[in-house]
């Protein structure tokens, strides 16, 4: 099997090549990543099953031929970060809408399988005392550009599926953690503040709520949905692993052996989502699929642990991103 992986240089992109290819013996896996800041070849394995092609998905010319190759794209490539989305927007309606429009184009010109990774973002977010939790049939209502360039992908694909009979499913998951995530998010910025002697900053009060999911989890998930989902489906992906930032960086400081108080509250984001929560009983229903860590606490131990045992990956990325932070105030 000839695996099309989009952004396969990112956090998840990264797990999910090397996952597929310590778990699928048939797969040969091809990475087209335009190795923005996010993206870090030094997060693939050396394998003589993987190929890396440095492109950027919004052009046609490189897209075109890799897709046709494919008995399956899995579209993973983005501008992921909501803080720079507020700085710049452009990067995300570039990659996230015009990449996604291009790689769609690719997949009906060449007849070729799509699954489109997405976000729970795209529905908005929900009120912390809101019993509900987001499903397939919740209405969008992105807040952000990032966000809001997610939700066009979405849409778009849609579309492809609809009225071009494009063989594509959408998958919409929650927060996730684990090895290879960029500094600039909340769990790896923490933890490598931490080792740096920083204190770590919560955003305002700390009460935002995000569904944490272990990233080897989503990624199984994916895969359960490449083999067995329904065309034109839309699955949602979480671990009912709800807990508010506080927490979560009291939670990174104790483990690390420090006194659960020792954090800073710097500025909020604007238009900060307050919470998310993903019901995936349709995922676990229909494909049989369930996240293996269910308990938030070790999966956190083992990602400190590898942060710790893995500096020489990160740091090159640590002081270009807290410059950045320095700027937005954060
Ligand atoms: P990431 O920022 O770590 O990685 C994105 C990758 O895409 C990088 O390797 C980057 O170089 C590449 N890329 C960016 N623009 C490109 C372009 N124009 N052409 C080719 N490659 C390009 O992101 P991530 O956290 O791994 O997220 C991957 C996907 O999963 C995204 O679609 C994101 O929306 C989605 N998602 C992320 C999370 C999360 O918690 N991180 C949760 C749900 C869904
Ligand atoms: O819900 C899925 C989304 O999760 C993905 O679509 C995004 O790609 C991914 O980046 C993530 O978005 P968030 O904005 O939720 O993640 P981030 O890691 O930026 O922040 C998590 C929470 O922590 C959020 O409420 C903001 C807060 N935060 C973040 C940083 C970087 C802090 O309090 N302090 C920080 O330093």
């Amino acid at each position: 099997m000839n695996v099309l992986v989009t952004g396969g240089a990112g956090f998840i992109g990264a797990n999910f090549v090397r996952r597929t290819l310590a778990t699928r013996a048939d797969a040969r896996v091809t990475v087209l990543d335009a190795l923005t800041y996010a993206g870090n070849a030094a997060s693939l394995p050396e394998d003589e099953r993987l190929t890396l092609v440095k492109g950027d998905i919004a052009d046609m010319d490189t897209v075109s031929d890799l897709v046709g190759a494919a008995d399956v794209v899995v579209h993973f490539a983005a501008e992921s970060h909501n803080d720079n989305s507020l700085h710049d927007p452009w990067p995300f309606v570039h990659t996230n809408v015009i990449g996604t429009y291009t790689i769609l184009e690719a997949c009906r010109r060449h007849g070729t399988r799509l699954h489109h990774i997405s976000t729970d973002e795209v529905y908005g977010d929900l009120e912390l005392d809101d019993p509900a939790k987001f499903t397939p049939d919740t209405p969008y209502n992105p807040s952000s550009p990032y966000s809001s360039t997610k939700a066009s992908s979405d849409l778009l694909v849609r579309a492809w599926a609809r009225s071009f009979g494009l063989e594509a499913t959408i998958s919409n998951c929650s927060n996730n953690y684990g090895p290879y995530q960029h500094v600039e998010k909340f769990i790896p910025r923490q933890i490598t503040n931490i080792i740096d002697g920083v204190r770590p900053k919560l955003y305002g009060a700390g009460l935002n709520v995000r569904d944490w999911i272990h990233v080897d989890d989503h990624n199984d998930a994916v895969w359960a949905i490449i083999d067995g989902g329904r065309i034109g489906a839309t699955y949602l992906i979480g671990a009912d692993g709800e807990v508010d930032n506080k927490t979560v960086v009291e939670t990174i400081l104790t483990e690390m052996g420090l006194d659960a108080n020792a954090y800073d509250h710097v500025a909020d984001r604007p238009g900060h989502d307050m919470r998310y929560a993903i019901d995936a009983s349709l995922t676990h229903d229909e494909l049989g699929w369930q996240p293996a860590y269910t308990d938030f606490a070790s999966g956190l131990r083992a990602t400190i642990a590898w942060y710790r045992d893995n500096e020489a990956w990160w740091r090159p990325q640590k002081q270009e991103t807290e410059l950045k932070y320095e700027q937005l105030g954060r």
